[in-house]
């Protein structure tokens, strides 16, 4: 298969803008700036991307609500926040091909008329923060950002704000409170972003991997990219897969790929020789899956859907035969409860007390009604938040308690 977005990531120094033009790299932007800026949404929105950062909004669709002439800058805000448990794919991106990035920025903002881009760059990704400065500055130096890009008469300014280690500031409006100075806390929708956004002006705030993807979208052309894919989830994503398997890392696939394949062929299988007992497909807060769905499940929206799970960011995370579920449901629950924000009373209070409930248990104090509990929490918790953290909790208590009841049986019997 064709690599799009990984393709320069084997090529010696592909984070230099002279490799990366030999490579190929923007040359995307002579169509582009041929395009009426409505031509590059349309031409995003038939290309079916859909966004990479978890809930597969499509893009083009979302560009295209940012007002006409409201009289107010607009922004895009990239988000290389990538603070999900499990998800590692962006990273790889800002480090290995940072002109990929920049060169779908310039095509993004010039869909939508931003002049202003902002990349909020989780406070942990120094190295790859260094990456992308140095290729901005770069790009600043070749006249493919700043004023009058290559002729085209569109200005673009780009600045990395580097997040100082909260994984709520991923979410979309926490990370504009970020940019904004202020406590990351998400914000009440509507407004969604794309009406009043940073600095009360419409943004657009779209993952690293979606960016990334639009340059081959101008450059190759709507049939060129449904080549490969499904129908409704059309072009290849990043899996990054970590855990139980032989050879753990980032994979571009063509969505709709076995996932089966993705762990036992391209990954290796199962190491040390055990048995595949679970897989957290899309990222820490996606229903878990078990053997048997692995065996069917196919790596897109509609197939994860269909086994109850989610696609997620692609953060694959493989359990083996030997992998305690109830310990790996405490250890999310630690982290949602410790990545609260502490708004909402549910999210607040009822991912606290799913950690303390499953500590009790993992401790040999488990009590008969803690399974009833648990699951009266996640269904307090979900739906009624600010913003989805609490359902992130939610959806692995549902599903690891359904596909695991035994284990979490033992451990709520006194006599365990
Ligand atoms: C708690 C939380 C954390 C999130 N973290 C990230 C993140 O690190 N990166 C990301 O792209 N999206 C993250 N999101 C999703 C964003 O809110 C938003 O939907 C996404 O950036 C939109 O980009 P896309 O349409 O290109 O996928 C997070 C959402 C929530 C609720
Ligand atoms: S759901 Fe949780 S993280 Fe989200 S706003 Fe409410 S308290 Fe904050």
């Amino acid at each position: 298969m064709e690599q799009r977005l990984t393709k320069n990531f084997k090529v010696k120094d592909s984070h230099r803008l002279e490799v990366s033009r030999a490579q190929g790299g923007y040359q995307s932007l002579a169509k582009l700036f041929q395009m009426k800026p409505e031509e590059v949404i349309n031409q995003v929105k038939e290309a079916g991307l859909r966004g990479r950062g978890g809930a597969g909004f499509a893009a083009g669709l979302k560009w295209s609500f940012i007002p006409k002439n409201s009289g107010k800058p607009v922004y895009l805000t990239v988000n290389a926040d990538e603070s999900e448990p499990g998800t590692f794919k962006d990273r790889y991106i800002l480090e290995l091909d940072p002109h990929l990035l920049i060169e779908g920025i310039i095509a993004a903002c010039y869909a939508i008329g931003a002049h202003v881009s902002y990349v909020y760059i989780r406070g942990e990704f120094y190295f790859p923060m260094q990456r992308l400065q140095a290729a901005i500055e770069e790009a600043y130096q070749a006249g493919l950002l700043g004023k009058n890009i290559l002729n085209s008469g569109f200005d673009l300014e780009v600045y990395i704000h580097r997040g100082a280690g909260a994984y709520i500031c991923g979410e979309e409006t926490a990370l504009l409170e970020s940019i904004e100075g202020k406590r990351g806390h998400p914000r009440l929708k509507p407004p969604y972003p794309a009406i009043v956004g940073l600095f009360g002006c419409p943004t657009i705030i779209n993952n690293v991997e979606t960016i990334a993807s639009v340059p081959y979208i101008i450059q190759n052309g709507v049939q060129a990219y449904r080549a490969v894919g499904t129908q409704k989830s059309p072009g290849t994503k990043l899996f990054c897969v970590s855990g139980h398997v032989v050879r753990p890392g980032n994979y571009e696939r063509p969505l709709g790929y076995p996932l089966k394949n993705l762990i036992f062929e391209d990954c290796g299988g199962i190491r040390g020789g055990k048995k595949l007992k679970a897989v957290i497909p899309g990222g820490s807060s996606t229903p878990i899956l078990d053997a048997n769905d692995v065996e069917t499940v196919l790596l897109d929206y509609e197939s994860m859907e269909a086994h109850g799970s989610m696609l997620g960011s692609g953060g694959v995370i493989v359990l083996d035969d030997t992998t305690n579920m109830v310990d790996a449901l405490g250890n999310l629950a630690r982290f949602y409860a410790h990545e609260s924000c502490g708004q909402c009373s549910p999210c607040r209070e009822g991912t606290g007390w799913a950690a303390k409930i499953l500590d009790r248990m993992l401790s040999g104090e488990g009590r008969p009604k803690d399974l009833e509990l648990l699951r009266s929490i996640a269904d307090n918790m979900a739906g009624k938040t600010i913003c989805v953290l609490a359902d992130s909790l939610s959806m692995p208590i549902w599903s690891y308690m359904k596909k695991f009841r035994g284990e979490f049986e033992a451990y709520a019997n006194p006599n365990h």
